[in-house]
């Protein structure tokens, strides 16, 4: 059997195999960030018939804490009826169903207030300001709260956001973590506040409920984390209670200057030139570190990449995002060994750039189907 096709106990949770659909906002919520039609159809469509894990996109712990308009939110009860009619969704098609929770910090949309570790500017606008250490244990509780809710909802695992520059990053990261309080400084202050969220997470969701963990195995950034950094950060987060780290980074950062602002621009995507599983050493790194199941990321969406990654013991699962957005079919795909027959994903951006830029709803230049979803989306917001 392939590699890729395998069935994995993750902390007591059964995948039926090791193909994970990555997190990816859509911008198909309702305005109240509630769970709509449009959200459940494209999760329906992509995600439930052979992939093993899907981690829904990342959801916000507060409604300040929102990266798009129409992003999902789990800060009030009233988000649980629609979460759980995804997950069960999700679960119908045989897929595990894992949530990610988020608080956006400097990377919030704007029009909603930015915060962050130290006020270094990751948006167009205005600085971020700096939170103070009294208003941490808030955040701290926000995360509780919603990992509630998720499992109320009927979630088997939530994954914390601590990548790509929003709060949990930015305080993981000395780039954007300059305090002097407990909550900067060396390794162990930087991880402090993501320590604390996850061992309330662990404490909401019980002992055998997978807790992931997306983390930077790299930041291509100056004074970003060095990779023993990383390491570090990885084993106080494991010794902490993480089940499965999915490993992004953070591959390019530019310094923007725009309406007489400057900011940085940071991206969590291999450039055109990495080659397919370029990132596999980081997910390898932080697994033998940490003896954690990590899962890959990367332009891993081919077969002969991502049976290498589990061939050779450096990943645990595979994770794929573009890839699923321009082939609906993309899973059988993968698992039959079909690589051939993939419709390979040009890297255009064009999803990102709706969804995250022009707050519209999610498209992929490659695929109709998914435009339909989304002109039915916009039609019901109108
Ligand atoms: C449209 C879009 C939305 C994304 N949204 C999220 C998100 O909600 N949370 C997250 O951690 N990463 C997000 N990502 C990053 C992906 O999960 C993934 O790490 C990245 O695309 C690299 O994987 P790939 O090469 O398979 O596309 C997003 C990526 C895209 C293209």
């Amino acid at each position: 059997m392939a590699f890729l096709a395998q069935p994995l106990e993750l902390a007591g949770l059964h995948l039926r195999n090791r193909l994970v659909m990555l997190p990816m906002v859509t911008n198909l919520a309702q305005p109240d960030s509630t769970v709509s039609e449009a959200t459940i159809a494209h999760y329906g469509a992509r995600a439930a018939r052979e992939v093993g894990m899907v981690i829904v996109e990342a959801t916000a712990v507060a409604q300040d804490a929102r990266n798009i308009a129409r992003g999902l939110g789990a800060w009030d009860d009233d988000h649980v009826p629609g979460l759980a009619r995804l997950a069960n969704r999700i679960k119908a098609g045989g897929a595990a169903a894992a949530l990610q929770l988020f608080h956006s910090g400097a990377r919030s949309v704007a029009g909603l207030p930015a915060v962050s570790p130290s006020g270094v500017s990751l948006r167009p606008g205005a600085p971020p300001r700096v939170l103070a250490e009294e208003e941490l244990p808030a955040i701290v509780a926000q995360f509780a709260a919603a990992a509630r809710r998720a499992v109320v909802a009927g979630f088997d695992a939530i994954e914390v956001h601590a990548a790509h520059m929003y709060l949990l990053s930015e305080f993981l990261s000395p780039f954007s973590n300059h305090r002097q309080d407990h909550y900067g400084g060396d390794v162990a202050r930087r991880a402090r506040l993501v320590e604390e969220v996850v061992r309330v997470v662990r404490r909401e969701a019980g002992p055998s409920f997978p807790v992931l963990l997306r983390m930077h195995g790299e930041e291509r950034v100056q004074g970003g984390m060095t990779h023993q950094d990383v390491l570090d950060t990885a084993e106080r987060l494991a010794e902490a209670g993480v089940d499965a780290f999915d490993v992004s980074a953070i591959n390019t950062a530019q310094l923007v200057e725009k309406g007489g602002y400057s900011y940085w621009s940071t991206k969590p995507y291999l450039t055109k030139d990495d080659p397919p599983g370029a990132a596999l050493g980081n997910a390898a790194a932080i697994r033998q570190a940490t003896g954690v199941p990590v899962i890959a990321v990367g332009k891993m969406g081919l077969p002969e990449v991502a049976e290498r990654a589990l061939a050779t013991c450096q990943a645990d699962l595979v994770g794929v995002a573009r890839g699923f957005l321009c082939d609906p079919g993309l899973a059988l795909k993968l698992l039959e060994g079909r690589g051939e027959d993939i419709i390979r994903c040009d890297e255009c951006f064009v999803c990102l750039d709706l969804v995250v830029t022009q707050h519209k709803s999610i498209r992929c230049s490659q695929n109709r189907s998914l435009g339909r979803l989304a002109a039915t989306a916009e039609a019901a917001k109108s």
